[in-house]
């Protein structure tokens, strides 16, 4: 009879190794904010993240994907029937493959808060979804990432949901300096941390 293990110990072989890469398949979008007609509306922003393990070295490879709504709080998407203005220079979603450094940015807007339909004037505080796939498609972390300071953070039924609150703070962006560009673009920085005690809490 086999071992319970037997998958566990199963070693990854060229079969699995040798199909290709996301730099080889996959077409980079990293600046949401250039429109057919100019710039985005709202407060822009450079978003760098880092993908990091447990012992914090840089994970290359990964594809990291955001998605958010525009500064009025809107998304560009069929589902979202706010009356509320759309920007037909944000796109709303950007993807990006992690360099050797474990480093991918984006150019962005700083997302408006909206509000949850049917749900007695609850509003999501800005956000920022993330996605992140490992090197196959079979490994794939989703969270969302919060401003700091925001005071919609405290009343926030998602970000609140995470009990432990210095988890809650490692989905809290933080202000760079050397992730900006000076004069143009806000600075944050965020870690993406794959594995461990220091794990990014998941959130859909
Ligand atoms: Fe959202």
């Amino acid at each position: 009879m086999a071992p319970d293990n037997v998958h566990a110990i199963t070693p990854r072989t060229a079969t699995e190794l040798s199909g290709p890469t996301f730099a080889q398949t996959v077409a980079e979008e990293r600046n949401l904010v250039s429109g057919k007609n100019g710039q985005a509306i709202g407060s822009l922003m450079r978003l760098k993240v880092r993908v990091l393990d447990e012992d914090a070295r840089p994970q290359a490879g990964s594809l990291i994907e955001i998605w958010q709504a525009n500064a009025a709080g809107k998304y560009q998407h069929p589902q979202d029937q706010r009356d509320a203005p759309i920007d037909t220079n944000f796109r709303s979603w950007g993807r990006g493959l992690v360099d050797a450094n474990g480093e991918v940015d984006f150019i962005t807007i700083r997302p408006g808060a909206y509000p949850v339909p049917n749900s007695g004037g609850w509003w999501r505080p800005p956000h920022i979804h993330l996605s992140a796939y490992g090197s196959t498609f079979s490994s794939r972390m989703i969270t969302q990432l919060y401003f700091p300071g925001d005071p919609l953070n405290e009343l926030d039924g998602i970000f609140q949901g995470i009990p432990d609150p210095l988890a809650r703070e490692r989905l809290v962006l933080k202000p760079d300096v050397d992730s900006g560009i000076p004069e143009v673009a806000l600075g944050f920085c965020f870690d993406l941390v794959l594995r461990g005690r220091s794990q990014t809490p998941l959130e859909n």
